[in-house]
């Protein structure tokens, strides 16, 4: 079995395996406005639940090729607002259009043919064709690196929850018919496979006094 030094993976090798390697990902589709209030809609999929208390979630956000930072990113750090939308299986191909490399200010959901639909508490619109959505705020950044390639971090907090009527049983989402899309390394994606359930163990540590 090989074993690789990262610091030894010149220029971009060591993302790509990377990406190889934290499969699949779940992708964040981040819905952000400019001063000007043009919408902004890009995947994420360095993205993750990360916290309960309250709901959080972070999407990890890079440079485009010019250096300057994705304009996700300069929209949010400026606004401290964002919806991150849920990309299921029909999706894709939409999503896929609003991963282009547009000039700031460009309307990528409209590029997509897709519908805005209004937030409750941040000015971003959510995408009316994803079935899940979560409103967010800006709580923390978390620099990544200090190359060229640097990303940071965006802790988000989760302040509402968009979701569909299909979907939504007492509280609950069922997992069999959110049909989530997953990426892995390069440019390959994973279609939602077979769903099935396993209990954890029983606790073993004592039970808390009081
Ligand atoms: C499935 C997918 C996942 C992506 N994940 C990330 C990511 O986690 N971080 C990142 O910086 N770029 C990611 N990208 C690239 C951005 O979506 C792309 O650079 C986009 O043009 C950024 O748009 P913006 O400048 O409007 O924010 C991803 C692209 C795709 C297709």
């Amino acid at each position: 079995m090989p074993i690789v030094d990262a610091s030894e993976l010149p220029g971009r090798r060591a993302y790509r395996l990377l990406v190889d390697c934290v499969v699949p990902r779940p992708i964040a589709w981040v819905t952000t406005v400019d001063a000007e209030g043009a919408v902004n809609l890009a995947p994420f999929s360095f993205f993750q639940a990360v916290g309960a208390e309250p709901p959080s979630v972070i999407v990890s956000i890079g440079k485009h090729r010019d250096g300057a930072f994705k304009d996700t990113g300069v929209n949010l750090r400026a606004s401290g607002e964002c919806v991150v939308n849920v990309v299921t299986d029909e999706l894709a191909e939409a999503m896929n259009v609003t991963a282009g490399e547009y000039p700031f200010g460009v309307d990528e959901m409209a590029r997509a043919g897709l519908t805005p639909a209004p937030s409750r508490h941040v000015a971003p619109p959510r995408v009316a064709q994803s079935p899940v959505a979560l409103e967010c705020r800006l709580t923390q950044e978390v620099p990544i690196g200090d190359t060229e390639n640097a990303y940071f971090v965006a802790v988000l907090e989760v302040v509402a929850f968009h979701v569909d009527d299909a979907l939504y049983d007492d509280g609950r989402i069922d997992p069999r018919r959110l049909r989530p899309l997953g990426r892995l390394g390069g440019s390959a994606y994973s279609h939602p496979g077979e769903v099935f359930e396993l209990e954890r163990p029983p606790s073993e540590r004592p039970a808390a006094a009081g």
